[in-house]
């Protein structure tokens, strides 16, 4: 068989480009695995399998040669000795924390976590599975460390967060984890390994959604649990009973992207603090919330954690929900779409496209004002997304 191509060389440049990839035949790239089944060559190929002897594949949904290319790249960036892939980031969420948990036990969650893993961990997982939780206020500590129960298992953190970009002291969450002989979790998808490696401070399991600067193109789903290999087992094990496979083509997709990764991330980077910075200095702008401006509540810690701060940035526009509108109907370069990471920037509006199934009331017990924008930078000219930014806020009275 092929061999991948598996040294590292620490240059995120260069192992983005090279690290994993199985170069079949002489191919500069790694083919695309279109098939569902692998043949042995006869029953002593398939007993030296069995054995250990031979490397080989089996089934598609126990792995195949890109998908594990793409799991050998991300793991050589994220610092990981091993990496799993899923189908999306939310099946990479909750097949890691189901396999981590069983009846009886318990996880502590921070309180600013994407909607639908607070939704897995508060709403399905106790009343399906007898798995309770506690969730703790983003940056409390003593919370954090007071949530822990003999049952606790896992402590389960985001960095940095959605919408307002709040950024985790993940030392801190693994100094509690450590002290308490319990795991810990961070989904560290807005960052990217660019930005931080939650994995080097001593996090035991890394979650990424690979939809955003991952694949970095708006054009896949995936998502990654990274960490070391043992810890991964019984993901891993779990992954091969129940499946959320991501496809071949995904898997290209992501590999391709990775190539350009260090690229885009620098680029989006310096954009979005441009962005940050024009936003701020802009009167039909109230607030702005960027952790590398140093008006973020969490600026020294995110400047202590992070190489760079992403590339999303999020503001209140200086007006009412009727100005709100108008700005977002004079955009034209901006669109008006969720997720972020990808080369398009994208824009949305929380209140009425995350949480328009909550009450006003309910939107607004979780910060979700009315005039709240969230902006995903993309790799346009810096200039014409701030152009098109100041048309929109030009509407604002
Ligand atoms: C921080 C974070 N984690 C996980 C997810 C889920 O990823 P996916 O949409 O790939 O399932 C998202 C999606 O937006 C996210 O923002």
């Amino acid at each position: 068989m092929t061999r991948f191509t598996d040294q590292r060389t620490g240059h995120m440049d260069t192992d983005a480009v090279h690290c994993g990839e199985r170069r079949w035949r002489g191919s500069v790239t790694t083919p695309i695995a279109f098939t569902s089944t692998f043949v042995f060559k006869d029953m002593e190929e398939v007993r030296a399998y069995g054995q250990g002897e031979t490397p080989h594949y089996e089934y598609g949904r126990y792995g195949n040669p890109t998908r594990e290319a793409g799991e050998r790249k991300l793991a050589a960036l994220e610092d990981a000795e091993r990496c799993l892939l899923f189908d999306t980031g939310m099946s990479a969420i909750t097949s890691s924390i189901m396999a981590l948990c069983k009846t009886g036990d318990h996880i502590v969650i921070t309180d600013d976590a994407y909607k639908q893993t607070l939704v897995f961990v508060t709403k399905v997982l106790p009343p399906k599975f007898g798995v309770t939780s506690t969730v703790v206020p983003m940056g409390d500590y003593q919370a954090m460390a007071d949530a822990i129960r003999p049952e606790t298992v896992l402590i389960v953190s985001e960095t940095p967060t959605n919408p307002y970009l709040n950024i985790a002291d993940i030392d801190e969450v693994v100094r509690i984890a450590r002290d308490r002989r319990v795991l810990s979790m961070i989904d560290s998808t807005f960052a990217t390994a660019y930005n931080q490696k939650p994995l080097t401070q001593g996090v035991d399991f890394v979650i990424t959604s690979a939809t955003k600067y991952i694949g970095g193109h708006n054009d896949l789903l995936g998502g990654a649990v990274l960490g070391k290999s043992d810890l991964l087992e019984p993901i891993h094990q779990w992954h091969r009973t129940t499946g959320g496979v991501i496809d071949s083509m995904s898997c290209y997709l992501l590999l391709r992207g990775l190539k350009t990764f260090t690229l885009r991330m620098a680029r989006l980077n310096s954009t979005a603090q441009m962005v940050a910075e024009f936003l701020e200095s802009h009167a039909k702008v109230r607030k702005v919330y960027y952790p590398g401006l140093p008006s973020h509540r969490h600026h020294e810690l995110a400047k202590r954690m992070m190489k760079g701060f992403g590339a999303v940035v999020t503001f209140e526009i200086n007006g009412d929900l009727r100005d709100t509108m108008a700005f977002f109907n004079e955009l034209r370069l901006c669109m008006l779409a969720p997720s972020f990471g990808g080369p398009e920037t994208l824009i949305t509006h929380p209140a009425g496209m995350s949480y328009y199934k909550e009450t006003r009331e309910e939107r607004y017990r979780l910060g979700i004002v009315d005039e709240l924008v969230r902006l995903s930078v993309g790799l346009e000219d810096p200039q014409d997304i701030i152009e098109d930014l100041d048309r929109g806020l030009s509407k604002v009275r």
